[in-house]
């Protein structure tokens, strides 16, 4: 009888530890997902970047400035540094921004207005605004190495 009661209570710490420890890995699952796996990979960003291009080369406020770019390379760019800064397995190969950007001229409202561009492509991907802030405050910090010219306005 006494052992019975041993057995059953080892088996209910051992049901409950197995309960337990399937919580914690699914709260893991959820809070440890970087944000490359939440936006779906490098498929789902490669289908955002062509799309964000696609605006920018449309917007009359700012496409001036890509009138000589490498659209394709420029795209890869975008792709690898988005995928290594949410935490993907990608290396970055391009030049650092502030190379990159060097010379352009390119003021705060041009920065504002791509950015606007791309919030319009990662909206029609249906990308959750959680993602969308995340994503924005990785590329955020770079306007400092972009923006070389002062409008009255910033
Ligand atoms: C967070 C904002 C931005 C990011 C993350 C970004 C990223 C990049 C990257 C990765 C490259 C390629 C560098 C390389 O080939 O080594 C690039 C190039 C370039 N970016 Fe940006 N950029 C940003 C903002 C802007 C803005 C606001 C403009 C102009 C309105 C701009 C215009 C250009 C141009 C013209 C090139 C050269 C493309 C070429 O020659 O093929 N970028 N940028």
């Amino acid at each position: 009888m006494r052992t019975l009661r041993i057995a059953s209570t080892v088996a209910a710490l051992a049901l409950a530890t197995v309960f337990a420890a399937a919580v914690a890995h699914a709260q893991m699952a959820t809070q440890k997902k970087s944000l490359y796996d939440r936006l779906g990979g490098k498929e789902a960003i490669t289908a955002v970047v062509d799309d964000f291009v696609g605006n920018v080369a449309a917007d009359k406020r700012i496409n001036s400035f890509f009138a000589n770019a490498n659209i394709p390379r420029l795209k890869q760019r975008l792709v690898e540094q988005i995928c290594q800064g949410s935490g993907g397995p990608c290396t970055y190969g391009g030049k650092d921004m502030k190379t990159a950007h060097a010379g352009m001229g390119i003021a705060g409202k041009d920065f504002d207005a791509l950015v606007q561009d791309l919030a319009k492509s990662l909206n029609k991907f249906k990308v959750p605004a959680k993602e969308q802030k995340e994503l924005v405050a990785i590329l955020a910090p770079m306007k400092k190495d972009i923006v070389e010219k002062k409008t009255a306005s910033r």
